[in-house]
């Protein structure tokens, strides 16, 4: 079994990412990125604490706007809509999710599309569905695809399960790999029978946020497993969507939580922040 290591991988990326933006300030660009967080919730605020550290490690600005949770839509749609225009930013990122009086579908479509390091605005769904190469891509799905690459895993004729279907990881993964010339089953809440797919699959993509979801007999031997789940336990440990103990005995590649897929989600926005703010040059 090897260990697909995002922690090792994302530290490469931020140092390539951090001369990258080095260069783009010599030629007078600084890269910088907005993010917006509203109210409190403990996770978010993790999130996006390590999302502007990182900006910072990579010499990359972060603004911060941190609202209350009863900020109203207009507040925030005027927010975004100041941040569209000021030509010193180059990423917009909203976290999520949002409280339940604000409809997330249309914030994320008042975001300018060329500043969406999110990859969660239409038009940049749009490219992706194409198959096309312009636009942002998701950095979660993105840092998955970077992370099997870095391992030479070809997925071509892959057969490829995925579990769940969100907008932030489900749906784009499953593009992205079919995009990538895998054969991709997507299953969700409502799937009959989860074993029925993952038993025949050559990759498994875990993006449930469930607690050992993934178990030993639900994989066959040799299975390339990657896990998008971040738990948090009573004791404060993070663990992910598979049982990792077992199943990493069966698999010949897997993701740890932590160090996984998380480290290379925020490796995946530095880098959309640098295209974003490169795509200035041209
Ligand atoms: N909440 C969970 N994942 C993400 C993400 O990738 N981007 C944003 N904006 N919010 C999230």
């Amino acid at each position: 079994m090897i260990l697909l290591d995002g922690k090792v991988l994302s530290t490469k990326i931020k140092e390539e990412v951090k001369e990258k933006n080095q260069a783009l300030k010599n030629k007078g660009i600084q890269a910088c990125l907005a993010v917006i967080l509203l109210g409190d919730d403990p996770a978010s605020q993790t999130y996006v604490n390590s999302k502007t550290k990182a900006c910072e490690e990579c010499g990359i600005k972060s603004l911060f706007y941190h609202l209350s949770q009863s900020t109203t839509q207009n507040e925030l749609l005027a927010l975004i809509h100041t941040l569209n225009h000021d030509d010193s930013i180059h990423g917009i990122l909203v976290q999520l999710p949002l409280p339940s009086h604000i409809c997330k579908d249309l914030v994320l479509e008042s975001i300018a599309s060329n500043k969406d390091v999110d990859g969660f605005h239409p038009i940049n769904v749009g490219y992706l569905n194409l198959g096309l190469q312009s636009g942002f891509l998701p950095c979660t799905p993105l840092g998955v695809m970077k992370l099997l690459k870095a391992y030479e895993i070809n997925l071509e004729g892959k057969d490829a399960v995925i579990i769940g279907a969100s907008n932030i990881v489900g749906r784009p993964m499953a593009t992205m790999l079919l995009n990538a010339g895998a054969t991709v089953s997507i299953c969700h809440i409502k799937t009959k029978n989860l074993s029925f797919y993952t038993k025949n699959a050559d990759l498994i993509i875990v993006a449930a946020g469930c607690v050992n979801l993934l178990r030993a007999d639900m994989i066959k031997k040799g299975a390339i497993v990657v896990d998008v789940g971040i738990n948090r336990l009573e004791n404060g440990k993070i663990i992910g969507d598979v049982d990792f103990q077992e199943v990493a005995k069966k698999c010949s590649y897997i993701t740890p939580v932590p160090g996984g897929v998380g480290p290379m989600t925020i490796a995946m926005l530095l880098e959309n922040t640098l295209k974003s703010a490169k795509n200035r040059l041209n």
